[in-house]
């Protein structure tokens, strides 16, 4: 059975479409029906947002109703997805479709991953990709365990200072234009993925992103919306896309076809990664970036290697956490902040002063290491021992006074400031029939990247740069302060916070897949899904309804969505010393996790995307 969902747009972004058709597509035989839900407004009711339930999925009995402040826009108590042996969920239900129509051919969740992956390049371009990078974390049923970093780096002739202008102010050219990319490294990672633990030719994985290519698909109200806010900034810095012909977005409803990327994802298929890194793809990538003065070059593409990792494997209250290391900061910082909260043995009430001192405490501690301590491991040493170990934990969590928040000053003096990072990445999880999990979080940066399309090739450029701490110790435009650990050196892979993610349950299997899009509120939202299973025992869809929590050390406040903390709690925080920031809503989340009789999946309900399985 297949379920497909659609979902408003995240608000705060502004655009408000109200959707107007309703989109059929059919997939192995099965039709899909997504409903372009009536909902995409800031102040639009909760309940429009739709929601994916399956009639007759069995409902777990060890999970326990939640209950959220009144006035809260998503309701507790709907229902995810339900499928009964295989799931992937994504914020494209294009891109889902291909992971179910390859893993309904016989694939196993890498190559319905792969499949995903690349017709998010198609679907989803704000962030889906092959111009960017990425991070994938697999856990196969027969107990393999493997992390794929596939980062962009630095380019070789990147210098320390190349934002920096000649009064020593940071330029805008690590956000915008042919200089703010990475060497794109997402073609050298899924394949690489692919041919380790998949059993598919690439040429079959690639197929559905092909055709999506090709014969192009109906744009909805998510993506018409993204483009809409793009605009400017794509046309500034690109002309000829299929997105802004004749410089305006394509509307909802209009079908849009890539053929020059259908070409590319073609080539690829036919020649692998070498296709993208040293033949015609490549001349295509460096003449525009030639255009535009960009500096990667023919020995950059060819010099790329993705990096395999061990897993960062860590526990919390007796479940197995499989997280992304360094060169992504994401799954230690959320190891240290779950170890943090773990030396509470009983866990505080979801939504009272206490869970959110506890949480958001944890989170400050975390990220101040965060922010100072990690960034490639090829270039600069971690502490990842410490960061990661409950000693550690312990003593950090000995920090926390019962009845007043710290200051992050107090805490740690000598830091750096924290990082607001760009917002726009995109996560997507796979499971299959034998039990194998795929997390993977896939990023442009910005929405759209560098604003620069590769002509010719037909695909959109990161602009990965700005990750890096283009400046240490100063802010940048977006208030960027990070430290020399992840300062631009050629060569180098800039620091992210992706954290895609499996748990293992206490008998080893694989009990929840997940992982965000959204900077540095990735590593805080992924783990809050996770306490919200463990701690809470709420179930997928109240786990990704229930309000977010953020703390990143500096700005030195909880940022809390909108309506999501009661009022008297929202006192009683100020009264311990909280400053307190209120947001429309936070994180992009895709999970799915394991229930009687199979899996549920679970889209962001703030967001788009589609849970699809069978
Ligand atoms: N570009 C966002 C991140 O990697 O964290």
């Amino acid at each position: 059975m297949t379920v497909c969902r659609r979902s408003v747009r995240n608000a705060t972004h502004g655009a408000m479409h109200r959707a107007t058709h309703r989109a059929i597509m059919r997939v192995v035989g099965t039709t899909i029906s997504c409903a372009l839900l009536a909902a995409c407004a800031d102040r639009a009711p909760a309940t429009a947002e739709g929601t994916g339930t399956t009639a007759g999925a069995p409902i777990d009995p060890s999970r326990v109703a939640a209950h959220f402040p009144d006035g809260w826009r998503l309701p507790a108590g709907a229902r995810a997805t339900f499928a009964a042996q295989a799931m992937a969920v994504s914020n494209s239900p294009e891109a889902s479709a291909a992971a179910a129509e390859i893993l309904k051919a016989g694939g196993n969740a890498v190559d319905a991953a792969v499949a995903l992956g690349f017709a998010l390049a198609v679907a989803w371009p704000e962030a889906g990709n092959i111009g960017g990078g990425g991070y994938t974390v697999v856990h196969m049923a027969d107990g393999r365990t493997a992390a794929i970093d596939y980062r962009e780096v630095a380019p070789l002739a990147a210098t320390r200072n190349m934002y920096v202008d000649a009064n020593g102010k940071v330029t805008d050219r690590s956000i915008e234009g042919h200089l703010a990319s990475g060497v794109p490294g997402a073609v050298a990672g899924l394949t690489a993925l692919l041919a380790k633990f998949g059993t598919l030719p690439l040429a079959r994985v690639m197929q559905p992103a092909i055709a999506l290519a090709r014969d192009g698909f109906v744009i909805d109200t998510a993506l018409a919306g993204s483009m809409e806010r793009a605009t400017a900034m794509v046309t500034r810095n690109s002309q000829g896309t299929p997105y802004f012909p004749n410089g305006t977005a394509l509307a909802a409803g209009a079908r849009l076809t890539q053929p020059d990327l259908a070409r590319t994802l073609q080539a690829i298929a036919d020649r692998g990664a070498d296709a993208f890194y040293t033949g015609w793809i490549a001349d295509s990538l460096v003449a525009e970036q030639r255009r535009g003065g960009g500096i990667i070059t023919r020995a950059d593409l060819k010099a790329y290697t993705p990096a395999w990792r061990e897993a960062i494997r860590t526990t919390y209250r007796g479940h197995t956490l499989l997280a992304m290391p360094p060169s992504s900061s994401g799954g230690v910082t959320m190891t240290e902040a779950l170890n943090i909260i773990e030396q509470t043995p009983a866990t505080p009430a979801y939504g009272s002063t206490r869970w959110f001192h506890l949480v958001g405490s944890a989170y400050q501690r975390a990220f101040i290491d965060r922010n100072v301590k990690i960034g490639d491991p090829a270039f600069v040493t971690v502490p990842l021992a410490q960061l990661t170990s409950k000693s550690y934990a312990k003593a950090l969590a000995a920090t926390i006074e019962d009845t007043r928040a710290a200051a992050t000053k107090a805490l740690e003096p000598a830091m750096a400031q924290a990082a607001r990072e760009p917002e726009h990445t995109t996560h997507y999880s796979v499971v299959d029939a034998q039990g194998n999990a795929v997390a993977t979080t896939t990023t442009l940066n910005n929405s759209w990247g560098s604003g620069v399309w590769v002509r010719g090739a037909g695909f959109m450029l990161n602009d990965e740069m700005d990750d890096f701490a283009v400046q240490p110790g100063t802010p940048n435009m977006f208030g960027l302060v990070q430290g020399e650990q992840n300062a631009i050196q050629p060569g180098k892979r800039m620091l992210s916070a992706m954290s895609p993610t499996i748990v293992l349950d206490s008998a080893g299997q694989v009990l929840l897949v997940v992982g965000a899009a959204g900077g540095p509120t990735i590593i805080t939202g992924t783990s809050q899904v996770i306490l919200n299973v463990i701690d809470h025992r709420m179930t997928l869809a109240d786990a990704m309804r229930a309000p977010r929590v953020h703390h990143q050390a500096l700005p030195d406040s909880l940022t809390y969505e909108d309506g999501g903390i009661a009022p008297a709690v929202l006192d009683s925080l100020r009264t311990m010393g909280y400053g307190l920031r209120k947001q429309r809503s936070l994180v992009n989340i895709n999970a799915i996790m394991r229930v009687k009789g199979g899996w549920e999946g679970q889209p962001e309900p703030r967001r788009s995307g589609a849970a699809v399985g069978y």
